[in-house]
């Protein structure tokens, strides 16, 4: 579904991410994980298209993207739920939810109901203001409104990042649901490890900008982690 080779993304003249190679196969759920600041969602924004990179290719369902903008991503079947959720404050649920439909470029108009399926709680808070819901909440309307475009990849950076056990539970049973459906495929940043095992077929560790561990979580060693993951 997805393939990187050799990406090479700076901001001016600091070099971020370095000769990356990735891939996600059809349906399923990779995990890109490491540290603060090593370059996680320098990596999700070059795959959405909000950073140009310098060198490297990115391959989306067979095609080349490297230098399609963000919009036909979107069109393409790419879903980005950014860190820190940034949806809509001032906006309604159900409008933070229609805007999620903007990716499909008029081909749809109304929002899928199967949505609440997996996020029950969205149903009943339509008419509230986005600002107004808790983190879990906002996280939850904003991995919904990524999915009323329905992906064929959703791109999620630390969607459990602040937010309670609780709705981190919520927020994996939907996840892993999707997984079941095996319609789209996902690339989860995560620093909580636990929780990326959990749902993960295979994993990448970056440091400083680069790939240095990748394989099956099945097979995840306990020296890979300590020495790139723990504090
Ligand atoms: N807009 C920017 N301009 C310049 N440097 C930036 C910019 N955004 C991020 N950086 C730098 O790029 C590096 C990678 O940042 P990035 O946000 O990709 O890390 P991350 O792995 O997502 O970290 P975190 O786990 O804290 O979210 C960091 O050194 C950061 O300071
Ligand atoms: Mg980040």
């Amino acid at each position: 579904m997805l393939r990187i080779e050799m990406l090479n993304v700076y901001y001016g003249e600091s070099h971020i991410l370095r000769d990356v190679n990735l891939h996600i196969p059809t349906g399923q759920v990779v995990c890109l994980m490491g540290r603060n600041g090593v370059g996680k969602t320098t990596l999700l924004k070059s795959i959405a298209g909000l950073l140009r990179p310098k060198r490297g290719k990115i391959h989306f369902a067979e095609e080349n993207i490297t230098r399609r903008p963000p919009s036909q991503r979107a069109a393409r079947g790419m879903g980005y739920v950014p860190q820190g959720r940034e949806i809509f404050p001032n906006l309604t649920v159900q409008e933070n939810l229609q805007l999620g439909l903007e990716a499909l470029r008029g081909k749809g108009h109304t929002v899928p109901q199967d949505v609440f399926e997996l996020f029950p709680a969205l149903q009943s808070m339509l008419s509230r203001q986005g600002g107004n819901l808790s983190g879990g909440e906002q996280q939850q309307l904003a991995i919904a409104r990524a999915l009323v475009a329905r992906p064929k990849l959703l791109l999620l950076d630390e969607p459990t990042e602040g937010i309670q056990p609780s709705i981190i539970l919520q927020i994996e049973n939907a996840i892993r649901s999707l997984k079941e459906q095996r319609t789209v495929s996902i690339l989860l940043v995560e620093q909580y490890l636990a929780f990326a095992w959990r749902l993960a077929d295979s994993y990448y560790v970056m440091e400083r900008g680069s790939i240095v561990s990748e394989g099956s979580t099945e097979k995840i060693d306990e020296e890979i982690v300590k020495k790139h993951l723990t504090v």
